[in-house]
């Protein structure tokens, strides 16, 4: 994979197929169709961008804006394709996106035990700002709140 073969475009509907193969891989209680229907049905309000590599889906991520945050509800990479640029790339589309609309914060919650996620979005600038007790249903584990400043040229880290 090079860099050359990425594209990031916005999810449509037809996309929905190929990411329900990445999300089942992906996450322990993946998303369903319905998830990323309504994802696309509040897109006024969400970003949701899918990256390709020539013509195959590898990946996605989904945020909402709310309050001048860029709140980041998902992100994944198919596993063949992850400890490339995909994953970064779609963190900088996303935030820059939810910049150019007035976002100051980029904010998410992330299982504790998840290593590889929360070392993913610590190199690229984000904190551990919280944690929440309990908050995976299926497994009672907690969740770290973690965020990074986007807003007022102020970057805690390269996005
Ligand atoms: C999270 C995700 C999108 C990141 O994409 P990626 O391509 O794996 O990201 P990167 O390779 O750039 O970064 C991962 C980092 O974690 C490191 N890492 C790998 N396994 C690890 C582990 N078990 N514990 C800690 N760090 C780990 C990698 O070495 C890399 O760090 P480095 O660049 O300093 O070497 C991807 O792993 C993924 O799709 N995971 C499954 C879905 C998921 O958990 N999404 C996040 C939900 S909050």
């Amino acid at each position: 994979m090079t860099l050359r073969d990425l594209t990031i475009r916005e999810m449509i509907p037809a996309d929905i197929p190929p990411l329900l193969k990445i999300e089942r891989v992906s996450f322990p209680v993946p998303w369903d169709a319905d998830m990323f229907t309504i994802q696309l049905y509040l897109s006024k309000y969400a970003e949701n961008l899918v990256i390709l590599s020539g013509d195959r889906i590898i990946g996605y991520i989904s945020s909402w804006y709310g309050y001048e945050e860029l709140h980041i509800l998902s992100i994944a990479i198919a596993p063949a394709d992850r400890g490339g640029e995909a994953a970064a790339m779609l963190l900088a589309a996303a935030v820059k996106r939810s910049r150019e609309k007035g976002c100051l914060k980029a904010v998410l919650e992330v299982r504790v035990s998840n290593g590889r996620a929360i070392r993913f979005y610590e190199k690229h600038g984000f904190t551990q700002v919280g944690r929440r007790k309990g908050y995976y249903f299926d497994s009672g584990e907690d969740a770290l709140i973690l965020d990074k400043d986007i807003g007022n040229g102020i970057d805690r880290g390269k996005d």
